[in-house]
């Protein structure tokens, strides 16, 4: 099976969200959202990659698919937590009420149900999708407690005697909504709370809820945000919480803020690592497939382990040190020379711009204008040509350290240490590099592969 550095991608077809992220038994596991038969979206499975180290991914092929009548059009995202030793993962089962004739992989005009389940897994590694399925929240049909189609996402977590979970949900499709759940063994849920706002957008996705210093974080996807001032409707967001565990008591302490400033970044799951740290990856969306000699066209990438770390009250997203590890062999010259001496990507550039200063990298633009970071990747992108193209930070403050990873299809900007990044998906990269760049550094594996 194929292997990845850096950035896992579709092994062929199309992927979305990362799924059931976890440091497991020495191993790092990372589901995603796939469709294993063409390069768009249609019904999911969860495939499966497993590393050592975040850096080089495995793949591992399906490992679950429906075989229930709750799960029959779809396994759609989740998370997993461990167990006496198991692994658990649990899922959103998705049911079509009436699918399209033309095209069995979508229900017409949302026509499908959804209920919440789960498949346990001794190892990690083999899942018995006819036997080890379990239902476990049913369609919430109340419409005060639940939304009978849009209600997924299961984030699971143990924090002293219970497990919890939050799902993502909607109040009639005009505010979303984070449902709580608990439960004493992680297969028995009961519902305990919700908390609505209208920063969820209409319909909330892919929560996540956790504790960083004491301070709590929430981490979600809303779809159709008005204003706000971002580019697109759909965007992972971040902010930090007044939580109260006992009642599942969740209040946002702030504007939520973009999890990252680029178009693309979707669907971000965190968890622990193997140093404790809460290290997030999240799906970057592609506008169509690539194609490549010799590979299957595929759709769908993940962003770069980030770190998030909060600091006098600012979440920060910082290069993972598993990444940054593999990025210290220096090539002393520039870009242009790099790649002529048969300097592959990825490779990473650290540099500081000044205001009214310009950085190409092989046609996608970065600049600091009005003490914000901003980025055109038009002439490197064939996606919505209607869309905006600029993307910006918000102020940097006096400084605007950049910290670039650059690969093949997706570049990510590391703004001052995490403060910010701003990622965006790019098809066609020139060779070159013109503006000032402190530092190039190639790419070196500093681990066995796995
Ligand atoms: C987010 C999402 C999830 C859903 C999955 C389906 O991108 O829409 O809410 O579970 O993708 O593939």
């Amino acid at each position: 099976m194929r292997k990845d550095i850096l950035h896992l991608r579709a092994p062929g077809n199309w992927i979305n969200d990362p799924n059931g992220f976890i440091y497991y038994k020495g191993r790092y596991h990372l589901f995603y959202q796939y469709f294993p038969y063409a390069p768009v979206w249609g019904t999911m499975h969860w495939g499966h990659a497993v590393s050592d180290d975040l850096v080089h991914w495995e793949h591992l092929g399906i490992a679950l698919f429906p075989t229930k009548a709750y799960d029959q059009n779809g396994v759609f995202s989740g998370s997993a937590v461990e167990k006496d030793g198991r692994l658990y993962l649990y899922y959103s089962a998705v049911r079509y009420l009436e699918v399209d004739d033309e095209n069995i992989h979508v229900a017409c005009e949302n026509h499908f149900e959804t209920s919440q389940a789960m498949i346990m897994s001794e190892d990690g590694y083999h899942f018995d999708n006819w036997k080890d399925k379990r239902k476990i929240i049913p369609v919430i049909r109340d419409r005060e407690n639940g939304d009978a189609t849009h209600t997924r996402d299961p984030k699971v977590w143990k924090d002293g005697e219970y497990y919890y979970m939050v799902l993502g949900s909607t109040y009639e499709e005009q505010t979303g909504r984070v449902l709580f759940f608990r439960s004493h063994d992680g297969t028995e849920w009961e519902y305990v709370n919700q908390c609505r706002s209208e920063q969820f957008g209409r319909i909330l996705e892919c929560p996540d809820l956790f504790a960083i210093d004491g301070r709590h974080v929430f981490v979600g996807s809303p779809m159709y945000v008005e204003g706000g001032g971002i580019q697109y409707p759909h965007h992972a967001k971040c902010g930090l919480v007044d939580y109260d565990a006992s009642s599942c008591t969740m209040r946002l302490a702030e504007e939520m803020c973009l999890v990252d400033y680029g178009m693309d970044l979707y669907a971000p799951q965190t968890n622990i690592d193997r140093d404790g740290r809460r290290v997030m990856i999240a799906w970057m969306r592609m506008p169509k497939a690539v194609e490549e000699p010799g590979e299957k066209p595929w759709n769908g990438i993940m962003c770069l382990p980030r770190v998030v770390e909060v600091e006098d009250g600012h979440i920060f997203f910082r290069v993972h040190p598993e990444a940054d590890r593999c990025f210290t062999r220096e090539f002393f010259g520039n870009v242009s020379e790099f790649r002529k001496a048969g300097g592959k990507m990825p490779y990473r550039l650290k540099t500081t711009l000044e205001e009214g200063q310009r950085l190409d990298i092989g046609g996608y633009f970065l600049w600091v204008e009005d003490g914000t970071l901003k980025a055109d990747r038009s002439r490197v992108y064939t996606g919505d040509e209607e869309g905006p193209v600029i993307s910006r930070t918000p102020k940097t403050g006096d400084r605007c350290e950049l910290d670039i990873f650059v690969d093949a299809n997706l570049i990510e900007t590391f703004v001052n240490g995490g403060q910010y990044v701003m990622s965006h998906i790019v098809y066609g990269l020139g060779d070159y590099v013109d503006g000032l760049v402190e530092h190039v550094y190639a790419y070196t594996a500093c681990r066995e592969t796995v």
